[in-house]
């Protein structure tokens, strides 16, 4: 076993700021996706399980934290007929997306996804797609309050994300594929390996599978379903489902948003395709 420290020191990436990290590594950032098996793949997967009526038809959807555009990519083939706006605080991955060729339904916003009324994104939005991103955030807690905010009651959202902390397994097998090949890559192709290596530490801090459950949940979010993906990333990378309540007679309040229990999943369990209905066990109150 490869015995590397996740000490919670702040690294050079997280002083500088994640997506001015994205920016120094943007021109060698599709070449390393393309290396991970899978990647493309499962995002696909997620979006399918959005469950997008219509090829998206008359609907509005976002795409956040879109980097280069793998996600947007996704998210297009999910919903063909959509309005997509694909949003990322990176100038670089931006424009490296823009470089790709779209269709005239989807559009590139450049602009900090924690502060999205700055960037002129308003709601309401028929589902969310937000693929590596929410790992990344400074307040993940007031940004998933503001994405519910963004849908239309009913619409979904799915965060795209590792989740290693809960299964001594999913944390090897993620350690050693970023020390044995992810790291030294990056460092061959980029120059630099700091990204990556920020990379493997900010996975392996990073909420388990309940814990995100219940992020999801005290923002607001019901319906919640979390499916892995097949491939070494199983039970590494899942897709956590949730919606916006069709009658949202509650609202949200910034300052206390209510306390959800902790969901209860077993990280390890088989997941079935139909995925793990996250159950938020009563307070008894
Ligand atoms: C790992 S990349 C994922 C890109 C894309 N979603 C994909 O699946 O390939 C994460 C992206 O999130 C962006 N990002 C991180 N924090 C952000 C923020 N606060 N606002 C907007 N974008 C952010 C980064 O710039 C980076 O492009």
């Amino acid at each position: 076993m490869l015995s590397v420290s996740s000490s919670s020191k702040p690294s050079p990436v997280e002083r500088g700021g994640v997506p001015r990290s994205f920016d120094a590594h943007a021109r060698s950032y599709d070449k390393l996706v393309a290396a991970n098996r899978g990647y493309h793949e499962h995002l696909r997967m997620s979006v399918r399980r959005m469950g997008i009526p219509n090829q998206g038809a008359g609907l509005r959807l976002l795409d956040l934290g879109c980097g280069t555009g793998a996600s947007t990519a996704a998210l297009l083939e999910g919903a063909p007929e959509a309005q997509i706006t694909a949003v990322d605080a990176s100038a670089e991955m931006l424009a490296q997306a823009r470089a790709k060729t779209w269709p005239s339904n989807v559009e590139f916003v450049h602009g900090n996804v924690e502060n999205l009324a700055m960037t002129g994104i308003i709601g309401p939005y028929d589902g969310i797609l937000a693929a590596y991103l929410v790992r990344n955030l400074v307040h993940r807690d007031a940004a998933l309050r503001q994405f519910y905010r963004l849908l239309r009651p009913g619409a979904p959202i799915a965060v795209h994300e590792y989740s290693v902390r809960d299964s001594l397994r999913s944390r090897a097998v993620w350690t050693a594929v970023c020390w044995g090949v992810i790291i030294p890559m990056g460092k061959i192709r980029a120059g630099s390996a700091d990204l990556y290596r920020y990379l493997w530490r900010s996975v392996m801090q990073f909420d388990g599978v309940p814990a995100l459950s219940q992020r999801l949940a005290a923002a607001g979010f019901e319906d919640l379903r979390v499916q892995t993906v097949p491939g070494w990333q199983q039970h590494i990378v899942y897709t956590f489902l949730g919606r916006r309540p069709a009658v949202d007679e509650t609202a949200i309040d910034d300052a206390a948003a209510p306390a959800a229990p902790t969901p209860s999943v077993d990280p390890d369990a088989a997941t079935p395709p139909s995925g793990i209905e996250v159950t938020t066990p009563t307070t008894g109150t």
